[in-house]
Protein backbone atom coordinates (compact mmCIF):
# COMPACT_ATOMS: atom_id res chain seq x y z
CA UNK A 1 0.00 0.00 0.00
CA UNK A 2 1.25 3.07 -0.76
CA UNK A 3 2.36 5.69 1.83
CA UNK A 4 0.34 8.41 0.08
CA UNK A 5 -3.12 6.96 1.44
CA UNK A 6 -2.73 6.81 4.90
CA UNK A 7 -3.62 10.60 4.99
CA UNK A 8 -6.84 9.68 3.38
CA UNK A 9 -7.79 6.14 6.03
CA UNK A 10 -9.84 6.33 8.62
CA UNK A 11 -11.43 3.31 10.40
CA UNK A 12 -14.31 1.89 8.94
CA UNK A 13 -15.88 -0.21 11.74
CA UNK A 14 -16.25 3.39 13.66
CA UNK A 15 -18.37 5.25 11.39
CA UNK A 16 -20.21 7.79 11.06
CA UNK A 17 -17.28 8.35 13.19
CA UNK A 18 -13.89 9.44 11.43
CA UNK A 19 -11.01 8.05 13.93
CA UNK A 20 -7.83 7.88 12.05
CA UNK A 21 -5.28 4.51 11.63
CA UNK A 22 -1.92 4.38 13.53
CA UNK A 23 0.75 2.24 10.95
CA UNK A 24 3.19 -0.44 12.00
CA UNK A 25 5.63 -0.93 8.94
CA UNK A 26 7.51 -4.18 9.13
CA UNK A 27 8.65 -4.02 5.60
CA UNK A 28 8.54 -1.98 2.88
CA UNK A 29 9.61 -0.92 -0.65
CA UNK A 30 10.48 2.99 -1.10
CA UNK A 31 6.83 4.51 -0.24
CA UNK A 32 4.96 0.81 -0.81
CA UNK A 33 4.34 -0.71 2.88
CA UNK A 34 4.61 -4.59 2.08
CA UNK A 35 4.09 -5.68 5.32
CA UNK A 36 2.10 -4.28 8.55
CA UNK A 37 -0.83 -3.32 10.20
CA UNK A 38 -3.03 -0.23 11.00
CA UNK A 39 -4.72 0.23 13.84
CA UNK A 40 -7.71 2.64 15.06
CA UNK A 41 -6.66 5.29 17.51
CA UNK A 42 -10.34 4.97 19.11
CA UNK A 43 -11.60 1.32 18.56
CA UNK A 44 -8.43 -0.56 18.32
CA UNK A 45 -9.59 -2.60 15.45
CA UNK A 46 -6.74 -4.13 13.29
CA UNK A 47 -6.59 -3.62 9.43
CA UNK A 48 -3.18 -6.00 7.95
CA UNK A 49 -1.29 -5.24 5.16
CA UNK A 50 -0.42 -8.27 3.54
CA UNK A 51 2.42 -8.49 0.82
CA UNK A 52 1.07 -4.83 -0.08
CA UNK A 53 -2.46 -5.50 0.14
CA UNK A 54 -4.54 -3.25 3.04
CA UNK A 55 -7.10 -5.18 3.94
CA UNK A 56 -9.71 -2.25 5.04
CA UNK A 57 -13.32 -3.88 5.42
CA UNK A 58 -14.74 -3.09 8.87
CA UNK A 59 -15.59 -6.83 9.76
CA UNK A 60 -13.76 -8.89 7.37
CA UNK A 61 -12.16 -12.83 8.58
CA UNK A 62 -10.55 -14.16 5.63
CA UNK A 63 -11.05 -14.48 2.45
CA UNK A 64 -15.14 -14.75 1.38
CA UNK A 65 -14.20 -18.00 -1.13
CA UNK A 66 -18.50 -18.26 -1.93
CA UNK A 67 -18.07 -14.79 -4.26
CA UNK A 68 -17.90 -15.52 -7.70
CA UNK A 69 -15.57 -12.99 -7.97
CA UNK A 70 -12.83 -14.86 -6.11
CA UNK A 71 -13.08 -17.45 -8.86
CA UNK A 72 -10.70 -17.70 -11.92
CA UNK A 73 -13.02 -18.41 -14.23
CA UNK A 74 -14.79 -14.59 -13.83
CA UNK A 75 -11.23 -13.13 -13.07
CA UNK A 76 -10.02 -13.83 -16.49
CA UNK A 77 -13.75 -12.65 -17.78
CA UNK A 78 -13.04 -9.34 -16.09
CA UNK A 79 -9.37 -9.30 -17.36
CA UNK A 80 -10.47 -9.62 -20.91
CA UNK A 81 -13.43 -6.87 -20.38
CA UNK A 82 -10.87 -3.94 -18.87
CA UNK A 83 -8.16 -4.66 -20.74
CA UNK A 84 -9.25 -7.09 -24.50
CA UNK A 85 -7.96 -3.77 -25.91
CA UNK A 86 -4.26 -4.56 -24.75
CA UNK A 87 -4.23 -7.76 -25.96
CA UNK A 88 -5.54 -6.78 -28.85
CA UNK A 89 -8.48 -8.55 -29.47
CA UNK A 90 -10.79 -6.64 -32.23
CA UNK A 91 -14.09 -7.68 -30.18
CA UNK A 92 -12.45 -5.81 -27.17
CA UNK A 93 -15.15 -2.99 -25.61
CA UNK A 94 -14.13 0.67 -25.24
CA UNK A 95 -16.85 0.68 -22.82
CA UNK A 96 -13.79 2.38 -19.69
CA UNK A 97 -12.32 4.84 -22.03
CA UNK A 98 -16.05 6.05 -22.70
CA UNK A 99 -16.79 6.20 -18.94
CA UNK A 100 -13.21 8.32 -18.30
CA UNK A 101 -14.41 10.52 -20.78
CA UNK A 102 -17.09 11.65 -19.10
CA UNK A 103 -15.16 12.64 -15.90
CA UNK A 104 -12.21 13.88 -18.30
CA UNK A 105 -12.78 17.51 -16.82
CA UNK A 106 -11.73 16.09 -12.98
CA UNK A 107 -8.90 16.91 -11.09
CA UNK A 108 -7.92 16.10 -7.63
CA UNK A 109 -7.96 13.34 -5.84
CA UNK A 110 -9.89 9.86 -7.54
CA UNK A 111 -12.13 7.19 -6.09
CA UNK A 112 -13.12 4.15 -8.31
CA UNK A 113 -15.50 1.98 -6.06
CA UNK A 114 -16.21 -2.01 -6.79
CA UNK A 115 -12.60 -1.16 -9.49
CA UNK A 116 -12.20 -5.14 -9.53
CA UNK A 117 -9.30 -5.40 -11.77
CA UNK A 118 -8.28 -1.34 -12.23
CA UNK A 119 -9.33 -0.50 -15.63
CA UNK A 120 -11.28 2.40 -14.54
CA UNK A 121 -8.75 3.73 -11.89
CA UNK A 122 -5.66 3.74 -14.79
CA UNK A 123 -8.33 5.72 -16.99
CA UNK A 124 -9.34 7.91 -14.12
CA UNK A 125 -5.04 8.58 -13.22
CA UNK A 126 -4.67 10.65 -17.05
CA UNK A 127 -6.46 13.28 -15.33
CA UNK A 128 -6.93 12.78 -11.58
CA UNK A 129 -3.33 13.32 -9.88
CA UNK A 130 -4.11 9.99 -7.72
CA UNK A 131 -6.49 7.25 -7.82
CA UNK A 132 -7.54 4.63 -5.20
CA UNK A 133 -9.75 1.44 -6.65
CA UNK A 134 -11.39 -0.24 -3.75
CA UNK A 135 -13.17 -3.88 -4.23
CA UNK A 136 -13.98 -6.66 -1.82
CA UNK A 137 -12.40 -8.92 -3.88
CA UNK A 138 -9.06 -10.25 -2.86
CA UNK A 139 -8.30 -11.48 -5.80
CA UNK A 140 -9.35 -8.57 -8.42
CA UNK A 141 -7.55 -6.38 -5.91
CA UNK A 142 -4.17 -9.02 -5.88
CA UNK A 143 -4.38 -9.21 -9.36
CA UNK A 144 -4.92 -5.16 -9.94
CA UNK A 145 -1.97 -4.70 -7.77
CA UNK A 146 0.24 -7.20 -9.69
CA UNK A 147 -0.46 -4.89 -12.80
CA UNK A 148 0.28 -1.49 -10.60
CA UNK A 149 3.62 -3.62 -9.63
CA UNK A 150 4.80 -5.07 -12.88
CA UNK A 151 3.21 -3.46 -15.64
CA UNK A 152 2.18 -6.75 -17.15
CA UNK A 153 -0.22 -9.65 -16.04
CA UNK A 154 -0.41 -13.16 -18.16
CA UNK A 155 -3.60 -14.77 -17.32
CA UNK A 156 -5.61 -18.07 -19.05
CA UNK A 157 -8.30 -16.99 -21.12
CA UNK A 158 -11.28 -19.45 -22.09
CA UNK A 159 -11.35 -21.17 -25.26
CA UNK A 160 -14.58 -23.74 -24.59
CA UNK A 161 -15.13 -25.82 -22.27
CA UNK A 162 -11.60 -26.93 -20.52
CA UNK A 163 -9.55 -25.22 -23.62
CA UNK A 164 -7.46 -22.52 -22.63
CA UNK A 165 -4.79 -20.19 -23.58
CA UNK A 166 -3.03 -18.33 -21.98
CA UNK A 167 -2.18 -14.50 -23.05
CA UNK A 168 -0.37 -11.32 -21.34
CA UNK A 169 -2.24 -8.27 -21.28
CA UNK A 170 1.20 -5.26 -21.13
CA UNK A 171 0.32 -1.94 -19.72
CA UNK A 172 1.29 0.54 -21.68
CA UNK A 173 4.46 2.21 -20.59
CA UNK A 174 2.93 5.86 -20.75
CA UNK A 175 0.31 4.84 -18.22
CA UNK A 176 0.52 6.60 -15.04
CA UNK A 177 1.12 3.85 -12.25
CA UNK A 178 2.77 6.01 -9.45
CA UNK A 179 -0.38 7.84 -8.31
CA UNK A 180 -2.92 4.60 -8.50
CA UNK A 181 -3.47 2.31 -6.03
CA UNK A 182 -5.67 -0.45 -4.98
CA UNK A 183 -7.11 -2.09 -1.87
CA UNK A 184 -9.50 -4.14 -0.45
CA UNK A 185 -12.89 -2.53 1.49
CA UNK A 186 -16.40 -1.85 1.41
CA UNK A 187 -18.60 0.31 -0.72
CA UNK A 188 -21.01 0.35 2.14
CA UNK A 189 -18.21 1.40 4.50
CA UNK A 190 -15.68 3.01 3.35
CA UNK A 191 -12.54 3.78 5.02
CA UNK A 192 -11.95 7.37 3.88
CA UNK A 193 -12.23 10.62 5.53
CA UNK A 194 -15.24 12.72 4.72
CA UNK A 195 -14.86 15.25 1.56
CA UNK A 196 -11.39 13.84 0.46
CA UNK A 197 -12.45 13.17 -2.91
CA UNK A 198 -12.95 14.99 -6.38
CA UNK A 199 -13.45 12.74 -8.42
CA UNK A 200 -15.71 9.03 -8.02
CA UNK A 201 -16.88 6.90 -10.12
CA UNK A 202 -19.48 3.73 -9.12
CA UNK A 203 -19.15 0.98 -12.65
CA UNK A 204 -21.86 -1.84 -11.95
CA UNK A 205 -21.94 -2.04 -8.59
CA UNK A 206 -25.25 -0.21 -6.87
CA UNK A 207 -27.45 -3.27 -8.24
CA UNK A 208 -24.79 -5.61 -6.52
CA UNK A 209 -24.59 -4.91 -2.98
CA UNK A 210 -27.24 -5.69 -0.30
CA UNK A 211 -28.23 -2.08 0.60
CA UNK A 212 -27.91 0.56 -2.73
CA UNK A 213 -28.86 3.84 -0.86
CA UNK A 214 -26.16 3.28 1.85
CA UNK A 215 -23.47 3.01 -0.89
CA UNK A 216 -25.02 6.41 -2.41
CA UNK A 217 -24.91 8.03 1.29
CA UNK A 218 -21.07 6.87 1.39
CA UNK A 219 -20.23 8.16 -1.70
CA UNK A 220 -21.57 10.98 -1.13
CA UNK A 221 -19.87 11.44 2.40
CA UNK A 222 -16.46 11.00 0.77
CA UNK A 223 -17.18 13.57 -2.07
CA UNK A 224 -15.67 17.34 -1.66
CA UNK A 225 -18.86 19.54 -0.90
CA UNK A 226 -18.02 21.30 -3.64
CA UNK A 227 -16.03 21.32 -6.80
CA UNK A 228 -16.82 17.22 -7.04
CA UNK A 229 -18.23 14.86 -10.11
CA UNK A 230 -19.41 11.78 -9.83
CA UNK A 231 -20.29 9.17 -12.42
CA UNK A 232 -22.84 6.14 -11.60
CA UNK A 233 -23.26 4.12 -14.29
CA UNK A 234 -25.35 0.57 -13.94
CA UNK A 235 -27.32 -1.86 -15.77
CA UNK A 236 -30.07 -2.01 -12.32
CA UNK A 237 -30.55 -5.85 -12.56
CA UNK A 238 -31.70 -5.57 -9.42
CA UNK A 239 -31.99 -9.22 -8.27
CA UNK A 240 -32.60 -10.62 -4.49
CA UNK A 241 -29.40 -12.31 -4.74
CA UNK A 242 -28.10 -9.06 -3.77
CA UNK A 243 -30.45 -6.94 -1.83
CA UNK A 244 -34.06 -7.45 -0.72
CA UNK A 245 -36.61 -6.00 -2.61
CA UNK A 246 -37.08 -3.18 -0.43
CA UNK A 247 -33.98 -2.02 -0.96
CA UNK A 248 -33.87 -1.97 -4.35
CA UNK A 249 -33.62 1.84 -5.89
CA UNK A 250 -35.82 1.17 -8.38
CA UNK A 251 -37.28 -2.12 -10.82
CA UNK A 252 -41.10 -2.08 -9.08
CA UNK A 253 -44.29 -0.54 -9.16
CA UNK A 254 -44.78 -0.07 -5.09
CA UNK A 255 -42.88 3.09 -3.15
CA UNK A 256 -40.25 2.70 -2.30
CA UNK A 257 -38.35 3.98 -4.87
CA UNK A 258 -40.90 2.46 -7.32
CA UNK A 259 -39.98 3.07 -11.26
CA UNK A 260 -36.71 3.18 -13.06
CA UNK A 261 -33.54 2.75 -10.72
CA UNK A 262 -31.68 5.45 -12.76
CA UNK A 263 -34.62 8.21 -12.31
CA UNK A 264 -34.51 7.87 -8.74
CA UNK A 265 -30.75 7.68 -8.41
CA UNK A 266 -30.75 11.14 -9.95
CA UNK A 267 -34.02 12.12 -8.06
CA UNK A 268 -31.60 11.34 -4.47
CA UNK A 269 -28.86 12.85 -6.15
CA UNK A 270 -30.50 15.85 -6.39
CA UNK A 271 -31.88 16.06 -2.83
CA UNK A 272 -34.63 14.00 -2.62
CA UNK A 273 -35.62 13.46 0.79
CA UNK A 274 -32.32 15.06 1.55
CA UNK A 275 -29.94 11.95 2.23
CA UNK A 276 -27.21 13.19 -0.31
CA UNK A 277 -26.14 16.88 0.69
CA UNK A 278 -25.23 19.31 -0.80
CA UNK A 279 -27.23 18.21 -3.36
CA UNK A 280 -26.17 17.38 -6.95
CA UNK A 281 -26.57 18.95 -10.44
CA UNK A 282 -27.42 16.39 -12.74
CA UNK A 283 -24.71 17.08 -15.69
CA UNK A 284 -25.84 13.98 -18.15
CA UNK A 285 -27.52 10.79 -18.79
CA UNK A 286 -27.36 7.90 -21.50
CA UNK A 287 -25.51 4.67 -21.63
CA UNK A 288 -22.27 2.87 -22.12
CA UNK A 289 -22.03 -0.74 -23.91
CA UNK A 290 -19.94 -3.02 -22.06
CA UNK A 291 -19.07 -6.20 -22.86
CA UNK A 292 -18.16 -9.40 -20.69
CA UNK A 293 -16.34 -12.30 -22.02
CA UNK A 294 -17.02 -16.12 -20.60
CA UNK A 295 -15.50 -18.15 -23.31
CA UNK A 296 -14.61 -17.28 -27.34
CA UNK A 297 -18.06 -17.66 -28.56
CA UNK A 298 -20.19 -16.26 -25.51
CA UNK A 299 -20.35 -12.70 -24.97
CA UNK A 300 -22.49 -10.65 -22.32
CA UNK A 301 -23.78 -7.06 -24.00
CA UNK A 302 -24.29 -5.23 -21.33
CA UNK A 303 -26.25 -1.45 -21.56
CA UNK A 304 -24.75 0.50 -18.60
CA UNK A 305 -27.18 3.49 -17.73
CA UNK A 306 -25.37 6.54 -16.26
CA UNK A 307 -25.40 9.61 -14.44
CA UNK A 308 -22.87 11.87 -14.43
CA UNK A 309 -23.33 14.47 -11.49
CA UNK A 310 -21.53 17.49 -10.03
CA UNK A 311 -21.48 20.33 -7.48
C1 LIG B 1 -20.31 -6.16 -11.72
S1 LIG B 1 -18.69 -5.93 -11.07
C2 LIG B 1 -18.22 -4.37 -11.77
C3 LIG B 1 -16.74 -4.14 -11.69
C4 LIG B 1 -16.22 -2.83 -12.30
N1 LIG B 1 -16.73 -1.66 -11.62
C5 LIG B 1 -16.56 -2.78 -13.75
O1 LIG B 1 -17.51 -2.09 -14.13
O2 LIG B 1 -15.89 -3.48 -14.53
C6 LIG B 1 -19.04 -5.53 -9.38
C7 LIG B 1 -17.76 -5.32 -8.57
O3 LIG B 1 -18.10 -4.83 -7.30
C8 LIG B 1 -17.37 -5.54 -6.31
N2 LIG B 1 -18.19 -5.47 -5.09
C9 LIG B 1 -19.37 -6.07 -4.82
N3 LIG B 1 -19.83 -5.69 -3.60
C10 LIG B 1 -18.92 -4.83 -3.10
C11 LIG B 1 -18.82 -4.09 -1.88
N4 LIG B 1 -19.76 -4.18 -0.92
N5 LIG B 1 -17.74 -3.31 -1.69
C12 LIG B 1 -16.77 -3.22 -2.64
N6 LIG B 1 -16.82 -3.89 -3.81
C13 LIG B 1 -17.87 -4.69 -4.04
C14 LIG B 1 -17.17 -6.92 -6.88
O4 LIG B 1 -16.10 -7.59 -6.28
C15 LIG B 1 -16.93 -6.56 -8.35
O5 LIG B 1 -15.59 -6.25 -8.59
Amino acid sequence: MKEWLLDLLICPACLPAEHSLRARVDDRQRDDILEGRLTCSACGAHYPICSGIAFLEPHRSGPRPESKYETASVLSSYLWSHYGDLLPDPEASDAYRAWAELLRDSCGTGLDLGSAVGRMSFEMSRFCERVVGIDNSVAFIRTARELLQTGRKTFDLRLEGLLTEPVTVILPETWSREGVEFIVGDALALPFRGAGFASLASLNLIDKVPLPLQHLREMNRVARAEGAQLLLSDPFSWSTDAASEADWLGGKPAAPYAGRGLDNVCELLAGRDQHLQPAWRIAGQGHVWWKIRTHSNHFELIRSCYVKAGR
